[in-house]
């Protein structure tokens, strides 16, 4: 059995130096295979010390038990700030909680029934776009990246991808990337109160362009709410929702910042999820199969409750989210004294919690590193699951995107693999670096070979219908008519 790609563990001792250049190459690749077997690790640098928490208690403790006691750092706020100002992301206590109370009622289950429309007309767009690279080698994560950013406008301002500041936002956000990643050695390093934050010039620019073009769309919402003309979606239901205690609403400034991290937090981590899942797919053929056999249940106009019996390919997905999590590490600061597995932990130290290795460690997974979304109906996994499945994180800082994101995958998954089947490409196994998230070093190539052919699908009010549920199983037959 082949297993999905790892990447290389380090040796058990290098000096401090070799340790920060393989953290700046890439933070899992920089961690020693032990990782996957402890329950608790320590890192003694002269200038921080730092516990990785794989022990299910401890994870407990830090995000469920006492979370305001293991706040976010303050450079983790810091090295986004040009982007995200006081993004629910990066805040902490009364600030945090407030932003969370207006937020939180837009992703509630009602609401996300309401933004299936937009995301099934993602999907049939995504699809669409699929074919004009038909039976062509390509890099998949530019298409899922492209994919998610068309869910997050369509439901967050009810504009596609292709409309012109939703175009701008997204190369913008790609410059921004390449100069800033989310997680990034600095917020992992104690750097001292005193000393000046520089941000280069190229990640102020773009973050200033950035901010620009969201802040003319929510300004524009603003008024259209005034107007009573706005229409009823993300971006409508959070800037008319007013906090349940104070009363009072996001301004403009402060909805700049929620979008900014609903778009970087939102689009980056869907696309690596879904690129990864398409990759495991492709390398499991017979996988991909049962993938297909049950898209077939979708029918031909599928409402929210279709992608509940979307049950295998969900499964499919929470198992890609496990050997790939998005976000493969969080970073906490503890503010007191604590023990940890007898162990003093004096305040201030880096507390890290990593999904990359407790969703693939040794002594709680049965077979950690293998593709098996079976598992998933198994008592063993569930309860493995309990303690250690967490791409979403847990607790109150939970993901807000959770249940968006569970819905959005598996739908993305099966609208795609009832078009196409994938195969990987000879020689182009990805190696996963995690940088702002858990990318491939050279991408993700893969070959989108179209089911049947593209004049055969009924075309619907997105430009796009469903196949013929009775096609789903055939193989491909030919390029594409259109
Ligand atoms: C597969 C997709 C996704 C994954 C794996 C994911 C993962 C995560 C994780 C692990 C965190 C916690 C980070 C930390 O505490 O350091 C987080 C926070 C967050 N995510 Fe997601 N996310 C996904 C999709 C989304 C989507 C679609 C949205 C919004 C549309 C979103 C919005 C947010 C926000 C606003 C936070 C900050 C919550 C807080 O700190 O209170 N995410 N996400």
């Amino acid at each position: 059995m082949t297993l999905p790609p790892k990447p290389p563990s380090r040796p058990d001792k290098v000096s401090l130096w070799r340790y920060l250049r393989l953290f700046r190459a890439d933070i899992l690749s920089a961690q020693p295979a032990r990782l996957y077997r402890a329950w608790m690790a320590e890192f003694r640098t002269p200038f921080f010390r730092s516990y990785l928490c794989n022990d299910p208690q401890l994870i407990d403790l830090v995000l469920k038990e006492r979370p305001a006691d293991f706040p976010k750092s303050d450079r983790i706020r810091e090295g986004l700030a040009p982007l995200l100002g006081n993004s629910v992301f990066v805040t902490n206590g009364e600030v945090w909680k407030r932003q969370r109370r207006i937020i939180d009622p837009a992703f509630e289950g009602g609401r996300l029934r309401d933004t299936f429309p937009a995301m099934w007309e993602a999907s049939l767009a995504a699809r669409d776009r699929l074919m004009k690279n038909a039976s062509q080698e390509i890099e998949i994560e530019q298409i899922t990246s492209h994919a998610a950013a068309d869910v997050i406008f369509r439901t967050l301002f009810s504009i596609p991808i292709e409309h012109k500041v939703a175009a701008e936002v997204f190369t913008q956000f790609r410059e921004y990337q390449r100069t800033q990643p989310l997680l990034n050695l600095a917020a992992f390093l104690p750097i001292p109160k005193w000393m000046p934050r520089f941000h280069r010039r190229s990640t102020r620019t773009t973050a200033k362009a950035i901010r620009a073009l969201i802040t003319g769309l929510t300004a524009q919402r603003m008024q259209e709410i005034a107007a009573g003309t706005a229409p009823d979606d993300l971006a409508t239901k959070i800037m008319t929702t007013a906090d349940p205690v104070t009363g009072d609403r996001f301004d403009v400034e402060e909805m700049v910042d929620q979008v900014a991290i609903f778009f970087l937090a939102g689009h980056e981590t869907s696309a690596s999820a879904l690129a990864w899942a398409l990759y495991l797919l492709a390398t499991h053929p017979e996988v991909q199969e049962r993938v297909a056999e049950e898209v077939a249940s979708l029918g031909e106009t599928p409402d929210f409750s279709a992608v509940s019996r979307l049950k295998f390919t969900r499964d499919v997905f929470r198992e890609a989210l496990r050997l790939y999590p998005p976000v493969p590490m969080m970073v906490r600061e503890n503010t007191c004294p604590e023990t940890f597995r007898g162990r003093s932990v004096a305040p201030g130290a880096q507390i890290v919690i990593s999904p990359w290795h407790v969703q693939r460690h040794e002594r709680i997974w049965t077979n950690p590193d293998v593709f098996d979304p079976d598992r998933w109906q198994t008592e063993a996994c569930r309860h493995a699951a309990r303690e250690a499945w967490l791409p979403f994180s847990a607790g109150p800082r939970v993901c807000t995107g959770a249940g968006f994101a569970m819905i959005e995958g598996p739908l993305i998954l099966a609208v795609l693999v009832q078009a196409f089947r994938f195969e990987p490409v000879a020689g182009k196994v990805p190696v996963p670096v995690a940088h702002l998230t858990v990318r491939a070093k050279d991408g993700i190539w893969l070959r989108p070979v179209p089911r049947f052919a593209f004049s055969k699908y009924p075309r619907g009010a997105a430009g796009g219908g469903r196949p013929p549920a009775s096609s789903v199983d055939g193989g491909a037959d030919g390029p594409p008519a259109a």
